[in-house]
């Protein structure tokens, strides 16, 4: 199954919203591989955004994600990079379609209340970016045969 790596921003932390949004991730059938809340160090902001470093927003995003700790979560599922991609909607949440967790409840480029992975490769870098490997958890998932069918559970 695939991994993809997702954070939860700090304008989710003070809106209230961690609960709901990973609801909806859950609810949609995705599974929690690893959870957990951390600070995000210059070091590590740098990094995780090195396409953006050189953008003139590159500053306001890096004392954005650290206004708070963030919810980092792993989450597992056929698919799991595009379907967590298609449930948080596009970056600019103003343009982001209803229904979609960033259409329902942002308005901002920046503070669009969560980082997703964009592909498979990128989602193999930044999950290990977050996450030690005794931090991500394999474990039954009792509702596979009411999720997938059997050859969608590999
Ligand atoms: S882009 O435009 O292709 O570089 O955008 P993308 O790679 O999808 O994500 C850019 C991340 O930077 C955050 N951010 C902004 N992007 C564009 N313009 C402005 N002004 C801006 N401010 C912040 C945006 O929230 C994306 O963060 P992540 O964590 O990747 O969602």
């Amino acid at each position: 199954m695939e991994r993809t790596l997702v954070l939860l921003k700090p304008d989710a932390i003070q809106r209230d919203l961690v609960g709901e949004i990973i609801s909806r991730l859950e609810r949609k059938g995705l599974k929690i591989a690893g959870l957990k809340l951390m600070t995000l160090s210059d070091e590590l902001l740098r990094e995780h955004y090195s396409h953006l470093v050189e953008r003139p927003f590159f500053p306001e995003v890096k004392s954005f994600m650290q206004l708070t700790p963030v919810v980092a979560l792993c989450l597992e599922g056929k698919g799991a990079v595009a379907v967590v991609r298609q449930t948080v909607g596009i970056t600019n949440s103003r343009e982001a379609a209803p229904g979609t967790i960033r259409g329902e409840f942002s308005m901002s480029m920046q503070a669009n209340l969560i980082h997703c992975s964009d592909s498979l490769e990128t989602a193999a870098v930044e999950v290990p970016r977050f996450f030690k490997p005794q931090e991500i958890f394999e474990y039954d998932d009792v509702q596979a045969t009411y999720l997938y069918n059997s050859s969608e559970r590999d």
